[in-house]
């Protein structure tokens, strides 16, 4: 079975019965569940993927355990990216959360076959709203190394300001790569002239 229909057959199985928590324009995000883990752990399987998201693949059972412990945590909300059929095509995080200091981290990844559609862009939106819209955070960052086009394209379609780089802050295939660091502030999101999620 190739990774791809490995993908697919277990979006089917995921998409059963779920509720959405947050709705946006062409997805929709629901809490990540530990039913979750081998789907995640598919699209995190792929060492040029883990390098764009800046983690190692890890095994399912540390991807089981990993949820479970994320669901204690209090820092941090996961969901699935859906489609509005229930397909589930990606993975975002509000991370690191402090409320004193109204401060968080976006995590975004898509499945290979999903992106390109409009739909990172989409739930990167949905999750701004959620974190300035519902919490009270006040700075929002993001970091990815600087030859990700996709995702400079989409942290700068978002709103988000580039604010610096990281030197050498990552390897990949032998080479040390820098970060680019962004970040979107409350303000900057006040003015950001587009529809919120709940308008969707
Ligand atoms: C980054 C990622 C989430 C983008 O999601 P996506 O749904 O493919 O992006 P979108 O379709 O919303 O595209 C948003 C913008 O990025 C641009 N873009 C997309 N792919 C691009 C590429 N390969 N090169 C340059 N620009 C690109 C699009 O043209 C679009 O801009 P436009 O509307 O002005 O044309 C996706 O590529 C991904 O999951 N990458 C791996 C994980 C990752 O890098 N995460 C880091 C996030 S901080």
């Amino acid at each position: 079975m190739t990774e791809d229909t490995g993908i697919a057959g277990n979006e089917h199985d995921a998409e059963a019965e779920r509720e959405l928590s947050w709705r946006a324009k062409s997805v929709g995000l629901a809490a990540v569940d530990i039913d979750d883990a081998e789907l995640l752990h598919g699209w995190r399987s792929d060492p040029v993927t883990a390098y764009e998201i800046g983690i190692w693949p890890r095994s399912l059972t540390a991807m089981r355990e990993r949820i479970e412990r994320d669901g204690d945590d209090d820092d941090r909300d996961d969901f699935l990216i859906l489609l509005p059929d229930s397909t589930p095509i990606g993975h975002i995080a509000l991370s690191g959360q402090n409320i004193v200091n109204g401060t968080a981290q976006v995590e975004l990844m898509l499945a290979p076959q999903h992106r390109g559609h409009g739909h990172g862009t989409d739930a990167l939106d949905a999750l701004v709203d959620l974190a300035f819209g519902e919490l009270p955070m006040h700075r929002l960052t993001a970091e990815t190394h600087t030859d990700n086009a996709p995702a400079l394209a989409v942290l700068a379609k978002s709103g988000f300001v580039h604010e610096g780089i990281s030197r050498a802050a990552c390897l990949h295939r032998g080479r040390r790569h820098d970060l680019a660091v962004f970040s979107l502030l409350r303000p900057e999101w006040e003015a950001l002239n587009r529809p919120r999620a709940w308008d969707a």
